[in-house]
């Protein structure tokens, strides 16, 4: 890691105060973790935006009985190789299966799987979390 840089920042009461009040409710310790943490989630968000190379996971809760559901689900992951690095199915009950995809790939590429995953009828919920590869941020 390169040397620290040491700098003061100005904030007028209200919002001050309001950071102070975000710092409990996450539970930082101190500013400059909180500081850091909102720097990096911006450069992140900027890294969704252009279409940099991402990290992320997709879930996906559905019926397994529904018809050609599975087989749909299973031909759509197939299509998107190598966006997919991991795959986990946990039986949740007798109908629900949950599925979690650990994707790497280009922002849009991801978003695009993601949606056509959601698309699948008898999908009952699916989210993405969109994350980093880690490059580019320290
Ligand atoms: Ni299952």
């Amino acid at each position: 890691m390169a040397g620290l840089v040491r700098f003061g920042i100005s904030l007028d009461q209200e919002l001050s105060q309001q950071f102070d009040e975000l710092l409990v409710r996450k539970g930082y310790t101190n500013r400059s973790e909180a500081i850091r943490d909102l720097i990096r989630q911006d450069l992140v968000s900027r890294q969704w935006r252009d279409g940099s190379e991402i990290a992320g996971a997709i879930t996906l809760i559905y019926d397994h009985h529904q018809r050609e559901l599975l087989n749909k689900i299973t031909d759509i992951q197939h299509d998107h190789q190598p966006v997919i690095i991991s795959a986990q199915h946990v039986h949740l009950d007798h109908h629900h299966c949950l599925e979690i995809l650990a994707v790497k790939g280009k922002s849009q590429d991801v978003a695009k799987l993601a949606d056509t995953l959601k698309a699948v009828k008898g999908v009952k919920h699916s989210t993405l979390s969109m994350s980093t590869t880690g490059k580019g941020l320290s």
